[in-house]
């Protein structure tokens, strides 16, 4: 049976962009593929990119779900037949967010996406726990024999001067990961929270652009299946 798709965004850090790449995420497809076929389920206690996404959603296209260490069995269970439910209907795409730490078995859920974005700051204090992350969920990929979700580490809040990505390959050599081009820190980014209008109010910065990119990229080769493709011709 064909099903819909969707985009774990994760990292056991906090902080690192998350609940933004999330939201910029969902008005990038909902432009892209029409209001009604994207969706977005918050699995953050904290709901953040529930709350900053109300201004754009339209009947239950978002959904807050929390998955916390304190009743997460309960809850991970209704996350799970929530994200199969909405993956049921072949055109949907459906994001979604989780909040930082290891709630549990949340990585079950990440395996039922074609891709997990993994948001990180180029500083130290980041980068380690974040590769710390990856190879665990590389691990997990590897005893599943799977070559879905792609990792797909995004390097974010990039100051324009620091384009060096050598200490994050460096790190990763070993890891089946894919390493997108960095997302700058803007400004405008860090203020988004009031009334949230999308990636609209960036438009004319390098942000826009860079951001624009990522998108092209999920949809263009993680989504079509392009990727998917390119594993099979090596194996
Ligand atoms: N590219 C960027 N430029 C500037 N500020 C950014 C950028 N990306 C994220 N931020 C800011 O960084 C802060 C943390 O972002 P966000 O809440 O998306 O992270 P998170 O990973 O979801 O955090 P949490 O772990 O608490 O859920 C926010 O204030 C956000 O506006
Ligand atoms: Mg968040």
């Amino acid at each position: 049976m064909e099903q819909g798709q969707s985009i774990f965004v994760g990292n056991i850090k906090g902080g690192v962009g998350k609940s933004t790449l999330t939201s910029l995420l969902f008005d990038y497809f909902m432009k892209k593929r029409g209001q009604r076929k994207v969706q977005m389920v918050d699995a953050d206690r904290q709901g953040t990119s529930f709350e900053l996404l109300e201004p754009l959603a339209s009947g239950d296209n978002i959904r807050h779900v929390p998955v916390s260490d304190r009743f997460d069995g309960l809850s991970l269970v209704t996350l799970d037949s929530i994200l199969r439910r909405m993956r049921s209907n072949p055109d949907s795409l459906t994001i979604v967010d989780t909040g930082a730490g290891w709630p549990g078995n949340v990585w079950q859920i990440a395996m039922l996406c074609e891709c997990i974005i993994i948001p990180t700051t180029l500083s130290w204090a980041d980068l380690r726990p974040t590769i710390e992350f990856v190879r665990e969920m590389d691990e997990r990929k590897q005893s599943l024999d799977t070559v879905t979700p792609h990792l797909i580490i995004v390097p974010n809040k990039v100051p324009p001067s620091q384009r060096d990505m050598s200490m994050l390959s460096d790190n990763l050599k070993e890891l089946n990961v894919v390493v997108a081009p960095p997302l700058s820190d803007l400004s405008i980014v860090r203020h988004m929270s009031a009334e949230f209008k999308g990636l609209e109010p960036a438009k004319g910065t390098r942000f826009y652009d860079e951001f624009t990119r990522l998108g092209d990229f999920i949809n263009d080769y993680v989504l079509s299946g392009r990727l998917n493709q390119m594993y099979d011709a090596n194996s």
